[in-house]
């Protein structure tokens, strides 16, 4: 498994990438001058623009509802990606590979290496005992091969079969203790009452799931023919998450990278069958609703989406789950459609009867997540009257409201708005009165009540720190000979003059990275946020070197009124105080000794 990405790596990939590239992919920017770039914030409603990014900071932040931080944190937020997963697409970005370290020495990781490591030789003996000659071999073979598959899919899926005992796995891969609990951990075995082991997988054909880079992580079972449960699929492990998993994400990415689009169906078997007639770029949920992680997965390699559900009222429910799902993560540029079958198909049995030709057209006239929203809100009320075009607005508020800014949006109002036989504004007011509308003005005073007035000195000096790395080189040494004051911060700010001291190429983002996983990071974030409204680089050191001499004094001071105390209970003289203060003022560094 991938080790850890090396910290200088993550440093350089953040002051190669730019982060008004990386957003305004997604959110699309204007130019504001020196630098900036503006945009309506994504994440929360406006008219007008108080999304800013900041090219010289490598920082977005917006005025509006207080958001910001760096392109990972971007990455993070917008489309929730995580911390790794930030750095993989900005590398990616940047065209380059990255160095992850070997880390065989982590515990954690060798955990989830050892459970993959059983996984992979379960599916080996489930793969194998479907190949034994064995009665129910046989059968499953015969299960198999009525139900359309080739013996070349069943290779391709890796199918397995197992046994109906209730110890063949757990006495083919159990060999102490140590490595029960193992199987157990991995969802393989289950622990009896009266001690000993015994396997969750019983008497099915077994379906191996894999994640996007091709590791067996967890197995679907499913009976030979009649019986309950028809699928029965592992629990949640370490390495298992049904929530963000998607089966056959790994041989279908490249094919939904090539074809332009991802289809979503519901089961491993019509994800088995679509491949059998050559549709190679189908992944199926499992047994759960979509939820929003495997979509930001999705999205990731394609920029639509068609859910292919099956026609029935169990089909038309997942279907709006994952319309519910997917409205907040629509942007720009991205598509979902949904396309239902015909009454009692899923989309094995369909594609089966049709071919490969016929079900693509069906696909292809798939309909687009605004039809299949505006047509199920149409069919809650009765158009004919107004109070019925009222309710249209009012069962369309939650929906709409989840939508980020942009063409569809807009597209949508309009459509309401015809459908409500009233104007467009009308409309937008309606559905954009909401007791959590970010746009008021209570929550717009969490973003600008800390003005550079009300900071603390302390707070000022990392703020500008932070957002100016450079100014560390011409005051390096005043500010360590600041450590000992006293007071909260302090050792934030000589921290970061410390780090930055020994990696002066740090720019604001990257310096920000480097607190994630600490309790600094979020008070870092904000401070890089704040607006200083110095415009030349002479303003600002002067800014900074006049908050380091206030400083300054107040160490000062505070050593007085110490050696005052110890001079006072007779542990120094005077003129040990004396004597020590002068040193001290000695010491006083200015930037042009320097
Ligand atoms: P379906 O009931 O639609 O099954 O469940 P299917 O895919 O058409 O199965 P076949 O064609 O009869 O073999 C769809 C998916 O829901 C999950 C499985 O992931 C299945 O593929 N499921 C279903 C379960 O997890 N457990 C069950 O008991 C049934
Ligand atoms: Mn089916």
């Amino acid at each position: 498994m991938a080790g850890r990405i090396p910290q200088p790596f993550i440093d350089e990939l953040l002051g190669r990438v730019d982060i008004v590239d990386i957003i305004d992919s997604r959110v699309p920017l204007k130019s504001a001058g020196r630098g900036e770039y503006k945009a309506c914030c994504p994440f929360h409603e406006e008219k007008t623009p108080s999304f800013t990014v900041s090219t010289d900071k490598q920082f977005y932040h917006c005025f509006g509802c207080g958001e910001h931080g760096t392109a990972v944190g971007f990455l993070m937020n917008y489309a929730h990606l995580s911390f790794v997963e930030a750095i993989e697409e900005l590398a990616a970005h940047a065209g380059v590979d990255i160095p992850y370290e070997q880390q065989t020495f982590s515990p954690k990781s060798s955990d989830s290496d050892n459970l993959l490591n059983l996984l992979e030789q379960a599916n080996q003996f489930f793969k194998q005992q479907l190949r034994d000659g064995s009665a129910l071999a046989k059968q499953a073979i015969e299960y198999l091969k009525n139900r359309g598959l080739s013996g070349e899919t069943a290779r391709d899926f890796e199918i397995g079969l197992a046994a109906d005992s209730w110890d063949g796995l757990a006495k083919a891969l159990g060999k102490d203790e140590s490595t029960f609990k193992k199987l157990q951990k991995a969802g393989l075995v289950n622990e009896r009452d009266n001690g000993g082991y015994y396997d969750r997988f019983r008497g099915r054909i077994i379906f191996p799931i894999h994640d996007f880079k091709g590791r067996v992580v967890a197995f679907g079972g499913r009976v030979l023919g009649e019986g309950e449960p028809k699928y029965l699929n592992s629990p949640e492990t370490p390495v298992f998450h049904k929530g963000s998993e998607l089966y056959n994400l790994h041989r279908a990415r490249g094919e939904i990278k090539k074809s332009g689009f991802a289809l979503v169906v519901e089961g491993y078997m019509d994800v088995i069958a679509l491949a059998q007639f050559e549709i190679n770029h189908a992944v199926a949920t499992l047994g759960t609703a979509t939820t929003r992680a495997h979509l930001d997965r999705l999205f990731r390699y394609t920029d639509e989406i068609v859910f292919c559900f099956d026609g029935d009222k169990a089909g038309e429910r997942a279907a709006w789950r994952a319309l519910e799902n997917v409205l907040p993560v629509i942007s720009a540029g991205r598509q979902v459609k949904f396309l239902f079958l015909p009454q009692g198909h899923d989309p094995d049995s369909l594609v089966q009867e049709k071919g490969k030709q016929d079900f693509e057209k069906m696909v292809a006239m798939a309909a687009p997540l605004s039809e299949f929203l505006l047509s199920n809100l149409e069919k809650q009320t009765d158009l004919s009257h107004l109070e019925g075009r009222a309710r249209l607005l009012s069962l369309a508020k939650p929906y709409l409201n989840q939508l980020k800014q942009g063409p569809l949006k807009q597209l949508l109002l309009e459509q309401l708005a015809r459908m409500a036989q009233t104007d467009i504004s009308t409309t937008r007011s309606q559905l954009g009165r909401s007791e959590s509308k970010p746009d008021q003005p209570a929550r717009r005073s969490k973003a600008t009540s800390s003005t550079p007035a009300n900071l603390s000195l302390i707070a000022k000096a990392i703020s500008l720190i932070v957002q100016y790395p450079g100014l560390n080189r011409v005051n390096n040494k005043q500010i360590q000979a600041l450590r000992d004051l006293e007071i909260n911060g302090m050792d934030l700010f000589v921290d970061l003059s410390n780090l930055l001291d020994s990696n002066p190429e740090l720019n604001t983002a990257a310096l920000i990275e480097r607190y994630r996983s600490t309790n600094h990071h979020k008070v870092l974030e904000k401070l890089a946020a704040q607006h200083h409204l110095l415009t030349d680089e002479a303003l600002i050191s002067k800014e900074f070197e006049e908050i380091l001499t206030t400083l300054n004094k107040q160490r000062l001071d505070q050593t007085r009124n110490q050696l005052m105390e110890k001079v006072k209970s007779g542990q120094m003289t005077e003129e040990q105080a004396a004597n020590q203060l002068k040193t001290l003022h000695n010491q006083r560094f200015k930037s042009s000794d320097i």
